[in-house]
């Protein structure tokens, strides 16, 4: 038996592909990607320091850090460029309709 909470991150129309949101949440905010039309979600704050990645910039498949630059692939949350070296958490996403669920 799975113990995954399904929350709501956004529907796939409000959310273009090579675009992002924030999903605020007490037990830790979110972020929504949309790469190339395929779904992600990680954990928002960098591994690095008090940044929110959903303020950095998506290149390619990856997510540049605002305050240092460093990144992360989105898929896996592996850091990819320095100073991030220490991988963020990632979730997985299940669709229904047009909504976009993590599974968290
Ligand atoms: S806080 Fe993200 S790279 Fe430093």
């Amino acid at each position: 038996m799975s113990s995954d909470n399904r929350v709501f991150v956004c529907s796939v129309s409000e959310l273009a592909p090579g675009s992002m949101k924030l999903v605020e949440r007490e037990e830790g905010n979110l972020t929504v990607y949309n790469v190339d039309g395929a779904f992600f979600v990680t954990e928002d704050r960098c591994s690095h320091g008090l940044a929110s990645l959903s303020q950095g910039e998506i290149i390619g498949d990856e997510i540049e850090c605002p305050m240092h630059f460093g990144s992360f692939r989105i898929a896996t949350g592996e850091p990819v460029a320095a100073p991030c070296s220490v991988a963020i958490r990632t979730y997985k996403v299940a669709m229904d309709g047009d909504q976009v669920f993590a599974l968290v």
